[in-house]
């Protein structure tokens, strides 16, 4: 297959079954988008010390993301440059003053510089290496940049800064922090890792369908609906909330997210717009309301918790629930294996019980212990064995297509077809963008 004909396997409401199968273009793909591109590395808040490290993968690339002596966040690839042994092994932890390579001992500081080989002098002179060797560092990630605490980098050397490529998708970042009354969240250290046996696409094209949950959460939805209104008759509201969480994926009926709306942006990034009631007037609630008047006055209060977002999606590897502090990031493992990491943060100043909520959500509807994801999961799964099959050259996104609303270089769903398939049209896009 010719590299330049991969973008003809898209079309404008379809898109061939190999750009989901076929190694090739996974390799192709890893090195166009995911290795070019801005990926999330973690939060700020994962590594608050010097020498606090999380390891991260960013395409095919091991790196670490390590706080320095300065407070200055750093991404390097896990490589030492002596023989390529990776410099951590575990996912996280402290490395002390500096990283010492479990080989032989060269040490290098928190920013990837050199800092020592041992016997530098009588085992190297007369070589190609002296002590400024920049071959002798631990490569740097070719950029990285900071936006309210969210840390991205991007290994290459060119391309848009941080804040033109998310563009509007930004707002997942300012609507999460927006609702803290300190206006900075903090990570709820560690996140449930799941990795699933299928093409990293079948995610990201699953956070933003519409016209899935009252199907594939069917059951779990009606399971919960029934033991909330058992909780209702018995007064219980404040357990009844959690259900709620629930039950809204079987009582928001199929036609009824035809209400909701899509906006697509360029770069493949996607809102959804709010579905759930996310403003109750239980005591909680009202008390966290009074925090955040007594914090941002009336007026702002009233615009921050406004925001109508169920869900931003950033391409390629981020899917953030920004009202109810949830995140998701996807790690591409294969053409068939994908890693998806679930977080969850804390609104700093907030209530305690606002976290509770969070935490609801996060094991009740993102946790791998819940019957929500393990239906997504058994139908990715599903995708990818159909996929690979020779029962069908296509995936059809042609759902409402043609009714799409364009303006200023957005996308919208058109109103009463919230369940159409244009996020997924708008993310195969960019993607055709990226490969050609
Ligand atoms: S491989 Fe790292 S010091 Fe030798
Ligand atoms: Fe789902």
């Amino acid at each position: 297959m010719k590299q330049a004909d991969y973008a003809s396997f898209v079309e404008p409401d379809r898109v061939r079954k190999e750009v989901y199968t076929d190694a090739q273009i996974f390799e192709r793909e890893m090195e166009r988008i995911h290795e070019t591109v801005w990926i999330y590395c973690g939060h700020e808040s994962q590594i608050p010390k010097a020498g606090d490290y999380y390891a991260v993968q960013i395409g095919r690339q091991p790196m670490i993301l390590v706080r320095g002596k300065d407070k200055k966040v750093h991404v390097l690839y896990n490589r030492c440059p002596h023989r390529g042994n990776m410099i951590v092994g575990d996912r996280k932890g402290n490395t002390g003053e500096q990283f010492r390579c479990s080989y032989h001992a060269w040490t290098f500081h928190h920013d990837g510089k050199l800092k020592n080989i041992p016997m530098m002098e009588s085992g190297y002179a007369g070589t190609r290496l002296n002590k400024d060797s920049p071959e002798l560092c631990l490569k740097r990630a070719a950029r990285v940049e900071s936006y309210r605490g969210f840390v991205f980098a991007s290994l290459a050397e060119k391309g848009p800064s941080l804040k033109e490529y998310l563009g509007k998708a930004i707002v997942a970042f300012d609507d999460m922090c927006d609702r803290a009354p300190e206006g900075e969240v903090e990570v709820v250290p560690n996140c449930f890792r799941v990795i699933q046996h299928s093409n990293w696409k079948l995610f990201m094209e699953n956070q933003i369908d519409a016209l899935h949950p009252s199907v594939t959460h069917q059951s779990t939805g009606r399971a919960a609906h029934e033991v909330e209104k058992i909780l209702a008759r018995k007064a219980k509201a404040g357990e009844a909330l959690s259900y709620h969480m629930l039950s809204a994926f079987a009582t928001v009926t199929i036609d009824k997210w035809d209400n909701f709306q899509t906006i697509n942006y360029p770069h493949g990034h996607c809102i959804l717009t709010g579905y759930m009631g996310l403003r109750p007037q239980d005591p909680d609630t009202l008390a966290y309301d009074k925090v955040m008047i007594k914090a941002y006055g009336k007026k702002r209060f009233e615009e921050i918790v406004g925001v109508n977002i169920h869900h931003v999606l950033v391409y390629p590897g981020l899917s953030v629930q920004s009202p109810l502090q949830q995140l998701r990031a996807v790690r591409p493992l294969g053409v068939d294996r994908t890693l998806t990491e679930i977080w969850h943060f804390r609104l700093k100043g907030a209530p305690e019980p606002i976290y509770r909520r969070s935490l609801a959500y996060y094991n009740l509807v993102n946790s791998p212990a819940t019957l929500i994801n393990a239906d997504d999961l058994e139908n990715f799964w599903k995708c990818h064995q159909g996929l690979s099959s020779e029962g069908g050259d296509w995936v059809s996104f042609a759902r409402h297509h043609g009714h799409d609303i364009e303006k200023d270089g957005t996308v919208e769903s058109a109103p009463n077809m919230g369940t159409s398939e244009a996020p997924m049209r708008n993310q195969m896009k960019a993607w055709a963008e990226f490969m050609r």
